[in-house]
C-alpha cells in the first residue's frame, strides 16, 4: 500500500487482512479502478468488513447475554412455584452458569448426566443452594486444577447427583464432622462451616432424601439421594 501512495496503509492492513484480502486481491482492484481512486475504494472496503465484523460480535454477545440471562432466572428460581416437579438437570446447568467465574479455568468440568431421568417433586431453588455449596467446596478443595464431575443416574427408588472432585479428600477423623454446622476448615472469614449443614439440611428434611460423602484423595464424591416420590407427610 506504501508503494501505490496509500496513506495511514498500517491502518487498514489488519482489517483488510482479517476479511481475507491479500496482495493478489489488492493488486486486481487497483486495475480495475481509475488511478485516484484506489485510496478511497481501500477505506471503503475496511469500513465494510469492520462494519460486518461489528455486528458479528454484537450478535454474539447478545447471544451470551441472553443465555446468562436465563440461567440466571433458572438459578434464582424468582417466578417460579417454590415447589414442583423438576429436572435436576436444569438446576446443575444454571448453578454452573453462575460459578463459571468461581471454578476458573483451570478446572475442568465434566457432565456424566443421565437424561433418561424422571422429574422429581423438589424445591428447586434449595437445591440451587445445596448444588452451589457442593461445588464451591469441590472447587476450593482442588486450588485452581483439577477436575470437576457432576454425575446423575437412577439409584432404585431414587435420584442420584454426584458431586466429585480431584482434592486430597477428607481425613479419616474429619468425616464425621464436615456435615456439623459450623464445622470449616477454612482460614477465618473464608469459610463459615454452614455450607454442608445448609446442604444436609435441605436434601434430608425437606426432601426426605441423603447425602454422604465418598472422601477418598483425588476422588471425593459427595452424593445426593432425592426420591422420585413426593413424601407421605407432603
Ligand atoms: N470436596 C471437599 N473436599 C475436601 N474437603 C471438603 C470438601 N467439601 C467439604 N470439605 C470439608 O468440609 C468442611 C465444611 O464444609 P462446609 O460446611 O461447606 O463449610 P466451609 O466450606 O465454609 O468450610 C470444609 O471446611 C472442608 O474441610
Ligand atoms: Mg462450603
Amino acid at each position: 500500500m506504501d508503494e501505490r501512495g496509500i496513506a495511514a496503509g498500517w491502518d487498514l492492513a489488519p482489517v483488510l487482512a482479517a476479511g481475507g484480502l491479500d496482495v493478489d486481491c489488492l493488486d486486481e482492484i487497483a486495475r480495475s479502478l481509475a488511478p485516484g481512486l484506489l485510496d478511497q475504494a481501500l477505506r471503503w472496503i475496511g469500513y465494510a468488513l469492520e462494519t460486518e465484523q461489528l455486528m458479528t460480535d454484537i450478535e454474539d454477545a447478545g447471544n451470551r447475554i441472553s443465555s446468562l440471562v436465563a440461567a440466571a432466572r433458572q438459578y434464582s428460581q424468582l417466578d417460579r412455584a417454590s415447589y414442583q416437579w423438576i429436572d435436576v438437570h436444569d438446576g446443575l446447568n444454571s448453578t454452573l452458569v453462575m460459578l463459571t467465574h468461581k471454578i476458573g479455568d483451570g478446572i475442568r468440568v465434566v457432565k456424566d448426566f443421565d437424561r433418561t431421568l424422571p422429574r422429581i417433586p423438589a424445591h428447586p431453588g434449595e437445591l440451587n443452594q445445596v448444588w452451589t455449596n457442593l461445588i464451591d467446596n469441590a472447587v476450593h478443595a482442588m486450588n485452581g486444577s483439577g477436575t470437576l464431575t457432576l454425575h446423575t443416574g437412577r439409584d432404585a427408588d431414587r435420584v442420584l447427583v454426584e458431586i466429585g472432585d480431584t482434592g486430597p479428600g477428607i481425613p479419616p477423623e474429619l468425616r464425621r464432622r464436615v456435615f456439623e454446622p459450623f464445622f470449616t476448615t477454612k482460614p477465618v472469614g473464608e469459610g463459615t462451616g454452614l455450607g454442608l449443614d445448609i446442604a444436609y439440611r435441605v436434601v434430608v428434611n425437606r426432601h426426605g432424601g441423603d447425602i454422604s460423602v465418598v472422601p477418598n484423595p483425588g476422588d471425593t464424591r459427595f452424593q445426593v439421594r432425592l426420591p422420585l416420590s413426593e413424601p407421605a407427610s407432603h
